[in-house]
């Protein structure tokens, strides 16, 4: 589409009782700007110009994008000032008028919106509320709009419209030009209205027109965090649809928490009060118990994920059980079939495939083989205080319950290692290896009595 997008994102956002610029406030994990401006991008813009003011380079910091243009209102002196900074860096025909505070609108949306523009001069997306306070109201005459009137600015008898400005709009950027140049700050707040460009378009006898939205709610606005919440809300609803709408079952779907992308195979499973972050990637059949953060993560098809575990940038392959109450930290990769048991916290390191560690143990910087048996309470010492070192445990290992492997140190394949052992040297491969005090009993010996 042949037009420039300018994001208004300059408000100081007081309602929101921050130090954070408001735009900055996350929805589903991302900054609000960040939405539209992805959403914008779907639209395939010439340029997607910013105006920012309090808190710029935090703002300029926290969204992405090479191909963002910014720009600088230093005084908020209004939508259409606002407008005015953005409008030196403007190039095409078209303009499309966005807000960072309404970070749910939809592409589809602003395509209507923009090709209404064929049409005519200035278009006004608008919504019909039940309750429309705090809103400009639309003044129409048949089709036409004659004039948007602010809240503060209006009669009672303007004040009973119900139709109101969403602040969205799409115009010719000539009209602009020389509408913005013409505002005025003469109203109850002192302010240059962009709203005012539609009665300046009527004295011209430019073609207004109002375009209803069809969703209210992407329409909705983030004034203080109360509506912040609401719209978290609302697009998780979204996801979770989408989610059932492409076959995975969700236990509960107003208890899922999207923050990124979900990808999901089929006939996946997630149970209640789950939190996927970043991208997460489930194969066919995946089962999520309750309670379990996902983050950056794939499962290859048939694996279990039980209660209370949390998985971060890590990779587990076909058919592994993990938890419950289990942590892989960045870099697990648990091959086919493994499993990771109840307090296992397993970092930068391969569990081969069939390999098990089930209970209470601790698996750092190491590459295990497979059909490795973990016992209880293992724990790979791989820090010196200063350095990591890596811990290798070959094929069919069997390693007793209350080990510590003392890295850099090696396992043979085949080796057993008797429990309670303290390994600081390589255990050769198919042989018994263990460090420990002989058992001693002292016949006779008498537990003291309490005196007196
Ligand atoms: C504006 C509209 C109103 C509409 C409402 C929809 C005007 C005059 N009024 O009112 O008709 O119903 O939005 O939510 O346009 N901003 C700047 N610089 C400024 C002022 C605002 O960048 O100097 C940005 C804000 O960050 C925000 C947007 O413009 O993203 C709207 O500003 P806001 O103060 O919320 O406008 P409203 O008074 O709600
Ligand atoms: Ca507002």
């Amino acid at each position: 589409m042949k037009a420039d997008v300018i994001i208004l994102a300059a408000g100081q956002g007081t309602r929101m009782k921050s130090d954070l610029p408001k735009v900055l406030h996350r929805i589903a994990g991302q900054p609000m700007l960040q939405h539209v401006v992805d959403t914008a991008r779907d639209l395939a813009p010439d340029r997607i110009i910013v105006v920012h003011g309090h808190g710029g380079d935090q703002v300029r910091a926290a969204v992405e994008g090479k191909d963002l243009v910014w720009v600088e209102q230093d005084r908020q002196l209004g939508t259409g000032h606002a407008v005015e900074q953005a409008l030196p860096r403007v190039a095409a025909d078209r303009v499309l008028v966005l807000y960072g505070d309404v970070p749910l609108i939809r592409s589809q949306t602003l395509e209507r919106l923009l090709l209404a523009c064929d049409e005519a001069d200035l278009c006004v997306l608008t919504a019909e509320l039940a309750d429309p306070r705090g809103y400009g109201r639309i003044v129409r005459k048949g089709d036409e709009i004659e004039c948007i009137v602010e809240e503060k600015d209006a009669s009672p008898e303007i004040r009973s419209i119900r139709e109101v400005n969403t602040g969205i709009m799409a115009m010719h950027s000539e009209g602009l030009r020389r509408w913005i140049a013409k505002l005025d700050n003469d109203n109850a707040q002192g302010e240059f209205y962009l709203t005012d460009c539609v009665a300046l378009a009527r004295e011209e006898g430019a073609r207004v027109r109002a375009i209803p939205a069809k969703d209210p709610v992407e329409i909705q606005g983030v004034n203080d965090r109360k509506q912040l919440a609401m719209l978290e809300r609302e697009w998780q609803r979204r996801v979770a649809d989408e989610l059932m709408t492409n076959g995975t079952t969700l236990m509960d779907p107003v208890r899922l928490d999207v923050r990124g992308k979900l990808f999901c195979g089929r006939d996946c499973e997630i149970d209640v009060n789950c939190v996927f972050e970043g991208v997460v990637v489930l194969g066919d059949g995946v089962k999520v118990g309750p309670n379990c953060i996902i983050r950056n993560s794939t499962l290859d098809a048939g694996s279990l994920v039980e209660a209370h575990s949390i998985i971060e940038d890590s990779r587990v392959g076909k058919a592994c059980r993990i938890g419950p109450f289990a942590r892989l930290r960045p870099g697990s990769l648990i091959e086919d079939g493994a499993r990771i048991g109840n307090f296992v916290e397993v970092k930068n390191s391969r569990i081969g495939q069939g390999s098990k560690v089930n209970h209470l143990s601790y698996i750092g910087d190491t590459e295990m083989g497979r059909e490795v048996n973990i016992g209880a309470g293992t724990i790979t010492c791989n820090y010196d205080g200063a350095n990591k070192h890596r811990t290798v445990i070959g094929d069919r290992a069997f390693v007793g319950s209350d080990t510590q492997l003392v890295a850099p140190v090696k396992v043979g394949a085949d080796a057993t290692i008797g429990a309670g052992s303290t390994i600081t040297r390589d255990a050769p491969e198919g042989e018994l290896t263990l460090s420990r005090s002989r058992q001693t009993t002292v016949k006779g010996w008498q537990r003291p009595r309490k005196e007196g």
